[in-house]
């Protein structure tokens, strides 16, 4: 069974993957995680993620088993994972990476930005994880904050906003549900309440 979960930043999206996976068994793939290891790769060198044909040679050379997580969650390299992923050669250069994880036999839960649309079309499951835009800068301010990251609520809303624009309106696997993704709002509901519906829903249509 695949399990594919998508929505922008500080939905909820990468607990409730977590919770699935482990509810049901299943491996789970933060695609994000390999985006930021890409701008990563760029920022140490110093080398600006908008420079096209060096983001492209560092996901062509990115090894996805040494990718250390706790380097990857800071607000710059959030932003540096946006730019890289909205150039087409760079999405490509981590495709195949991403099916063969979903193509697991023992089931796999992926989440993102394009798995319900691009990477995973034929999931059994798609859900598509939103929640208001304040709540989640919100999530992601307290994130920051107990990471040591001193960013502001006014400076992380302007990013937000810029990130989920460039995501949701980018020509390649832009950010969007598909036909038959499950919508689910969290902005009102508490985390075990948004993974008690997501397992509901798988039960009682697997
Ligand atoms: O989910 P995240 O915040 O870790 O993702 C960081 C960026 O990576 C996000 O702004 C867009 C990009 N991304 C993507 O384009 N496709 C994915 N499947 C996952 C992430």
């Amino acid at each position: 069974m695949i399990i594919a979960i998508d929505g922008p930043l500080a939905s909820g999206k990468g607990t409730l993957a977590r919770a699935l996976a482990a509810h049901f068994g299943f491996p789970h793939l933060d695609t994000g995680s390999i985006y930021r290891a890409t701008a990563l790769a760029l920022i140490k060198k110093g080398i600006d993620p908008n420079n096209k044909e060096e983001a492209i040679k560092a996901a062509q050379n990115l090894d996805m088993f040494n990718i250390i997580d706790s380097e990857l969650r800071t607000a710059q390299v959030g932003a540096g994972a946006s730019v890289v992923a909205a150039i087409p050669e760079v999405r490509k250069a981590l495709f195949d990476f991403q099916r063969n994880f979903a193509a697991n036999p023992k089931g796999a839960v992926l989440d993102g930005r394009d798995i319900g649309t691009v990477i995973c079309p034929d999931a059994d499951f798609k859900f598509f994880v939103t929640a208001r835009p304040e709540v989640r800068a919100m999530r992601r301010l307290k994130e920051l904050h107990s990471a040591g990251d001193n960013i502001t609520l006014e400076e992380l809303t302007a990013q937000i906003i810029e990130r989920d624009y460039r995501d949701a309106n980018r020509a390649d696997a832009p950010l969007k549900p598909t036909e038959t993704s499950i919508m689910l709002d969290t902005s009102d509901l508490g985390i075990d309440e948004v993974i008690k519906k997501a397992t509901g829903i798988i039960e009682s249509n697997g």
